[in-house]
């Protein structure tokens, strides 16, 4: 594509200077890209009702024109302009979890256009709950259709500098405010069944959710590669391959920790004696036991929130590091732990070995 100026807009995160706002939302409003913080990772925006804006996006991220966007709104009330309907229970997650990290797949209205939702005849929304996220959409005076701002098949951007390097050149603005709070993506729920369908987890829990709407069902791609026939995956970002390091990638699983980090040595062993340039990706604790080329640590072993704060900046570091594989240490599926496992699994092609 032909090489664009991208001009960059710092702002303050937490009361963002509005001059520099209404500049990006200027570009949003004729048509162009802007990438911007949201709590979960920075997202890749334009006019969600403008098809050829919305196109610029994906030509931008490499992204595969089957894979559809979601939809961010800076009020709740925006919502109704973009659906067909809102059931009961609907409205209920977007009294407990707005603004937030909870996206909605609904029936979509008219008015959004095919090129947003990838031909599908449903529309994912959700309100960011970040000040400059929110100040961005009301400013420009249009809902704003934004995937994360990373090429396709690299991870989701926590810091202006990785949009920088996989976007530079390619869009019209990135405003930068900083790191990103929850470090994975939004949790992505289909409320179109007649049971709501978890398709992606992430920065609202699942144990969350199901204390609202009593029953939910994970979708089986949410943790494990099954076959399935491409036209039974509901969401089509499932199909295309994740978040993937250069790096082979291997997680250690299992209940005891003692037990992974042998696992870990060993495996890090044998790759070294091979001459390979090995990385471990542990925690605080198990940071200092380790003998390998790169060991970086995800965090408290205990601190869900702050390992997935990491995860994605961590997997770019062993990137720039040039490491030919990466160990991990698997976690449990609490909580964000089944955000985190999601993404370590899928960025690891599945490459598990378990200690049980
Ligand atoms: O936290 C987030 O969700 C970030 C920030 C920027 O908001 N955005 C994000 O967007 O992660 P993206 O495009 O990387 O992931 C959106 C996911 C994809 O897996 C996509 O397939 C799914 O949502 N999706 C979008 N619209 C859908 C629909 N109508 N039906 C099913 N899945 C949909
Ligand atoms: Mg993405």
């Amino acid at each position: 594509m032909r090489k664009m100026e991208t001009k960059i807009l710092k702002v303050t995160p937490s009361n963002p200077e509005i001059h520099v706002i209404k500049i990006a939302a200027e570009i949003i409003k004729e048509g162009g890209t802007v990438a911007f913080p949201t709590e979960t990772v920075y997202g890749l925006g334009a006019n969600a009702l403008d098809s050829d804006a919305v196109m610029k996006i994906f030509i931008a991220k490499n992204r595969p024109a089957d894979n559809p966007l979601i939809v961010h709104v800076s009020s709740k009330e925006e919502i109704h302009f973009l659906v067909e309907e809102l059931p009961e229970k609907v409205e209920l997650l977007i009294e407990n979890f707005w603004p937030g990290p909870l996206t909605l797949i609904l029936k979509k209205s008219k008015i959004v256009p095919n090129e947003t939702t990838a031909g599908l005849n449903t529309v994912a929304i959700r309100m960011p709950k970040h000040e400059v996220a929110l100040a961005l959409i009301e400013q420009a005076g249009v809902p704003i259709a934004a995937p994360s701002a990373n090429l396709a098949g690299k991870p989701s951007p926590t810091l202006a500098e990785h949009v920088k390097k996989d976007l530079y050149g390619r869009i019209d603005a990135i405003i930068d405010a900083g790191p990103t709070n929850i470090g994975v993506e939004s949790t992505v729920i289909d409320m179109t069944s007649a049971v709501p369908m978890l398709l992606r987890p992430g920065g609202i829990t699942l144990e969350q959710l199901k204390n609202i709407l009593g029953k939910v069902e994970l979708h089986p791609t949410v943790l494990s590669e099954k076959s399935l026939l491409v036209e039974k995956i509901p969401s089509p970002g499932m199909k295309h391959r994740h978040y993937a390091p250069n790096a082979k990638l291997i997680i250690i699983e299992g209940k005891k920790m003692e037990k992974i980090m042998n696992k870990v040595q060993e495996i890090a062993h044998e790759y070294m004696k091979e001459g390979k340039k090995v990385g471990i990706l542990a925690n605080n604790e198990s940071k200092f036991m380790y003998n390998a080329d790169v060991i970086k640590s995800a965090g408290n072993r205990n601190d869900f929130t702050e390992i997935a704060r990491n995860l994605f900046r961590l997997l770019r570091e062993f990137d720039e590091e040039n490491v030919d594989v990466v160990i991990a240490e698997g976690i449990s599926l609490k909580g964000i732990g089944l955000a985190i496992m999601n993404r370590l699994r899928k960025a690891a092609s599945y490459n598990i070995i378990n200690v049980d």
